[in-house]
């Protein structure tokens, strides 16, 4: 699928770790893409401009208003042209911009501009980088889809020795080239109508007090962004998260079990896809009270009751809808997987492992297997929630390509 070569925009911010940017600019046009540079002012401190235009064979663009050019469709053009904008090294400043949309300099407005994926290598003090205001930056670029690689553990240019230090450039080479690789694919589900389910549910006890488990929806939201991104028309229904919703989705916010199942059953009609990712509360109290339970010298039983299986519902009710569930399992996985596809009417399930901590629940990264009716097992290595979502809905896309190719043989053998 190379009609032509990977465009690629290296975006070098003003850190020490600038110096290895020439090489990932080398590394990537071995590998056969085609890389512009974009530098920031302060990068221009730490690395020179003619060795990077020598390098790519272009000129590089640190400012917004240079002369001879249109500034008002530069940044614009340069977006489109784009397959993939790699920031290495990104500093601090540059992420805290990017994620609160700030437009100061060519790079930032670029980023804006953007539509392709955005990979962003981290390089700063380990100060810097632990420090709330840049990790809780991180997560919302996260969050809103941007692949981030993060630091390595070493000796940082301050003398210390800590997480910091920008990542392989081997390495951020390799990633960048899975996410061009699957650039043929973009926008391959538009004309899809793709119904999520995300998060915990909560099951309240009194006023105060509730049930509810560790799902945190980052899951369900990435598949949401990773399906807006590839052209579908996205509902996201989602249990209490503290997650951003995705723009352009439609987003139902629900709390209990049963409003989770109400809002699936009344929206499940326009969808071509169903997915539910949510971690559904089984049980619920039997009883709700509406004043405070005061505490007495006895021991307390709670008597709870069944919720409503809402993938079980949909899997009766699906018709031609593909139905994709999850499972989280701390055992047997493939055989617990494998029994709850089979029960629920499910057409793909994914299945993870739920007592990991670095992946599943909570976790930005997810690791499990894909099962599909016919016995095919898929198994998905760690990875961010992001690019999981995006190897979900490969799957889903060949589901569909081939049900419809089936269809399509059917009507015209009919036809004779
Ligand atoms: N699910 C649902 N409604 C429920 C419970 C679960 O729709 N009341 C869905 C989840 O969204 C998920 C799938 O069922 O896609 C599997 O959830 P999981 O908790 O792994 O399995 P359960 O069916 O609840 O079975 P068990 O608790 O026995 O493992």
């Amino acid at each position: 699928m190379s009609e032509r070569p990977y465009h690629v925009v290296l975006g070098i911010t003003g850190g020490i770790a600038a110096y290895k940017a020439p090489e990932i600019l080398r590394q990537l046009q071995q590998r056969g893409a085609e890389v512009r540079a974009v530098l920031t002012r302060a990068a221009t401190r730490f690395i020179g401009r003619v060795t990077l235009e020598a390098l790519s064979r272009h000129p590089v663009v640190v400012e917004m208003f240079e002369p001879n050019v249109n500034v008002a469709v530069r940044h614009v053009e340069m977006a489109r042209w784009a397959d993939l904008l790699l920031v290495a090294p990104a500093t601090a400043h540059t992420l805290a911009r990017f994620a609160h949309g700030l437009a100061d300099d060519f790079l930032t407005t670029l980023y804006l501009s953007a539509r392709c994926p955005v990979l962003v290598a981290p390089a700063m003090d380990a100060e810097m980088w632990e420090n709330a205001a840049t990790q809780e930056n991180l997560a919302r670029l996260r969050e809103r889809g941007v692949a981030v690689i993060p630091p390595e553990r070493g000796y940082l240019a301050s003398g210390i020795e800590g997480e910091g230090r920008l990542a392989d450039p081997e390495q951020i080479v390799a990633r960048a080239l899975v996410i061009l690789a699957a650039r043929p694919y973009a926008r391959d589900l538009e004309g899809e109508h793709i119904l999520i389910t995300a998060g915990p549910t909560c099951e309240d006890l009194d006023p105060i007090r509730y049930l509810t488990n560790r799902s945190t929806g980052k899951m369900g939201y990435a598949l949401a962004h990773a399906a807006l991104a590839r052209g579908a028309q996205v509902t996201l229904i989602s249990g209490p998260t503290t997650l951003a919703p995705p723009p352009d989705a439609q987003v139902i916010l629900v709390r209990r079990a049963e409003e989770m199942y109400r809002a699936v059953l009344a929206h499940m009609e326009a969808a071509t896809v169903i997915i539910k990712a949510a971690a559904v509360a089984d049980y619920r109290p039997k009883a709700f009270s509406p004043t405070k339970l005061k505490k007495t010298g006895a021991d307390l039983t709670l008597a709870l009751e069944r919720t409503p299986d809402i993938l079980a519902e949909v899997g009766r009710r699906k018709g031609s809808r593909l139905l994709v569930g999850f499972a989280a399992e701390t055992e047997a996985h493939l055989e617990h997987g494998r029994q709850k596809l089979l029960q629920k009417n499910l057409d793909l399930i994914f299945i993870n492992d739920a007592a990991s901590a670095e992946t599943g629940f909570a976790a930005d990264e997810n690791a499990g297997f894909l099962l599909d009716r016919e016995g095919d097992v898929v198994e998905l290595p760690r990875m961010s929630k992001y690019e999981l979502a995006m190897r979900l809905l490969d799957r889903v896309r060949e589901r569909l390509a081939r049900r419809r190719g089936d269809a399509h043989r059917e009507r015209a053998e009919e036809r004779g």
